[in-house]
């Protein structure tokens, strides 16, 4: 079996080396591993009452019967120093009570302990000791203490070859008897999709993740086109989840969960349960979503088609089903499509596809279509089950035409009339008698009809399409429901609105003006403080080559914050740099400072690096409705890229 998926794979990429690494036979994470770690949601502020506390929700709240196992520690664990006989110690404060007794703990729930140290002289936070040149005593050390899973992490490496030193570890996990999942953490730098099987059961395919959009994306793109590597006992590792961390939207969680489990990633929750929000718990217990994931077939989804931001994804399941995932990464809705027999299923009248994520089975004649929201996924299993029993596959969905380029179409301001069409599309087998398409929008809002179509039939395969004037108001929920009813079923989506804040007059402190909408590429933009990377809001000033500045944002790139003006502002000046809030080993910020008037640049500081002194810049957006401040990458990679708008002043 595991030989035909590799030879199938095989033929579709090209990618895949002429002797694949075989997995390790000892017959663990033949499904990708599924549990939690701290790292994500406390970093180094971690104790034993996280993970304990941890273990007990996994149980009280569904998560252990879903199928999580591995409660995991990450880095800070243990004392900074060896004991006297060499062996790595627990933390006395953190851990006051040892390893052993949480692993019994943990044990004592049905579930798993993991844990974590690096393959260099200390690990990434440096504030323990490493496992290089002690692997066989730690790895010992772990197996008396009854853990499950090691994560071995690549710092303070002293360049030493990374085939060599995990394999050291890998022997000695093996020599100890105990059977101990092996998490290869290198972020992928020395290609460990091509030896990682042979060493251990996962592995890292990237940097880390941070709990926001663009850093999702960008993991997702490393990792998707190493599909035809994963295989029961060998997993790509894009990094840990982010739901429930509170730095993305709902829908852009379900995307990040629908694929990972899709590209049969490692499923480690990443956010602190006793706090998580009951829409982001419920997102981690979606078991049928799960279920693509920890399918015994262990293919990682490919992507069969990607164009404009539309993804097509699909896994071959166990059963014969496929699973496809219809991934939107526009900031616009889109209608984004495959087909049946495009996913390889056998010819057939109809299919069920079902809807992994509303619950429901649909039918259609083929075709799989949705409209997405920005960000979203939608995600069907198809199969060739009793398609006649299940109600018609409709796509509907709106479309608002309202765009400034560069500006987000859902900002609409209060006063200012866009037009919605909503369109629906028959898919199904059986026709759809009576469609009646629809908006409506909060009320004290102005919506007018500008083409409301009657049809009494639609086929397979036909459209009805309409469309309103929709003039906002600065009250009510700023979302937008439209989509089709019929025959006493109905195809509804919901649209978010951004009514944006008036501007007011004057000579304003950007920073303390609200935006109407913000990206930052790494963590939030921090106010009067600099981005703090995977250390968000850590208070430190402002500070550009040694100048510190009490007003003004902290930006990762990339980045963008956009304001709604409304033709009231003549001009922004600000002082522009590379933040000193940098790890000194790793001195490589460089960004690019952008200011632009709705579709216009109007400054631009050109590439900035770390090493430069702070310059003022001045952008005229008189005349402008949207004011839009940039930071980008400056060319290389977005790493520490800490972008700084010091004392930026709008005049209005
Ligand atoms: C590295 C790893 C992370 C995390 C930290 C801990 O950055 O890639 O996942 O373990 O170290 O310091």
């Amino acid at each position: 079996m595991k030989t035909l998926v590799a030879l199938a794979l095989g033929a579709a990429f090209v990618a895949v080396p002429a002797a694949p690494a075989q997995a390790l036979p000892d017959g663990l994470a033949l499904t990708p591993p599924m549990g939690f770690n701290n790292w994500n949601a406390t970093g180094c502020a971690i104790d034993e009452k996280l993970i304990k506390d941890t273990a007990d929700i996994f149980v009280s709240r569904g998560l252990k019967d879903a199928g999580y196992e591995y409660v995991n520690i990450d880095d800070c664990w243990a004392a900074p120093q060896r004991d006297a006989s060499g062996r790595l110690t627990h933390h006395p404060e953190r851990f006051p009570s040892g390893i052993k007794a949480i692993a019994d703990y943990v044990h004592s729930k049905g579930l798993k302990l993991g844990i974590y140290t690096s393959a260099g002289t200390q690990t990434c936070a440096k504030t323990m000791p490493g496992g290089l040149d002690h692997e066989q005593i730690d790895a010992q050390t772990f197996a008396d203490w009854g853990v499950d899973y090691l994560k071995y992490d690549n710092c303070n490496n002293e360049n030493r070859p990374a085939l060599e030193r995990y394999t050291k570890m890998r022997d000695a996990l093996k020599k100890t008897g105990r059977p101990i999942v092996f998490s290869i953490c290198e972020w992928g730098q020395n290609k460990p999709w091509e030896w990682g099987a042979d060493i251990g059961h996962l592995w890292r395919t990237t940097g880390d993740i941070n709990d926001t959009w663009p850093k999702v994306v960008e993991l997702l793109k490393k990792n998707a086109p190493l599909a035809p590597y994963a295989k029961p006992g060998a997993w790509n590792d894009p990094d840990m989840l982010e739901v429930g961390n509170g730095g993305m939207t709902d829908t852009e969680y379900k995307s990040h969960f629908s694929l990972w489990a899709m590209m049969a990633a490692p499923l480690l929750i990443g956010a602190d349960l006793r706090k998580i929000s009951p829409a982001s718990l419920d997102i981690l217990r979606n078991k049928e979503v799960i279920a693509l994931d920890q399918d015994r077939l262990g293919v990682q989804a490919r992507v069969l088609s990607q164009a404009d931001g539309k993804w097509v994804f699909v896994k071959p399941l166990a059963n014969g089903d496929k699973a496809v995932a219809l991934f939107n990464e526009n900031a616009t809705a889109t209608t984004i499509g495959t087909s049946a027999a495009a996913l390889g299923l056998p010819r057939r009248p109809g299919y069920v596809a079902r809807d992994l994520w509303q619950h429901k089975d649909f039918q259609t004649a083929g075709e799989l279509s949705a409209v997405v929201p920005p960000h979203g996924t939608v995600v069907y299993r198809v199969s060739t089950a009793k398609w006649w029993q299940a109600e018609p596959l409709v796509s509907a969905g709106l479309q608002l035409t309202t765009s400034t380029p560069g500006i987000p179409a859902n900002i609409t301001p209060a006063g200012r009339p866009f037009e919605v069409t909503v369109t629906a599309t028959n898919h199904a087998v059986v026709p759809v008698i009576d469609p009646r398409v629809r908006l409506t929008a909060p009320p004290g809002w102005q919506v007018e009809a500008l083409n409301q179509p009657r049809e009494w039939v639609l086929r397979t395969g036909e459209s009805i399409s309409g469309r309103w004037r929709v003039t906002p108001a600065a009250t009510g929920t700023p979302e937008l429901t439209g989509g089709v009813d019929f025959g006493g079923a109905s195809v509804l989506q919901r649209a978010e609105l951004i009514v944006p804040p008036e501007i007011p007059r004057g000579s304003l402190v950007l920073g303390d003006v609200r935006s109407a909408w913000e990206s930052g590429g790494y963590g939030p933009v921090e106010r009067d403080m600099s981005n703090g990377g995977w250390q968000p809001r850590d208070g430190k000033p402002l500070t550009i080559n040694g100048r510190t500045y009490a007003k003004g944002m902290g930006a990762h790139a990339p980045t963008e914050i956009v304001y709604y003006v409304g033709g009231n502002c003549s001009a922004v000046t600000s002082i522009v740099g590379i933040d000193d809030d940098r790890d000194d080993a790793r001195q490589t910020g460089t960004a690019s400072f952008q200011i632009w008037a709705d579709g216009t640049k109007v400054a631009d500081s050109g590439v900035r690096t770390w090493r430069d002194d702070p310059i003022s810049i001045t952008g005229q957006i008189a005349g402008a409705t949207y004011l839009r401040l940039v930071v980008t990458d400056g060319g290389d990679t977005n790493s520490y890229d800490r972008g700084d708008w010091a004392e930026p002043i709008l005049t209005c």
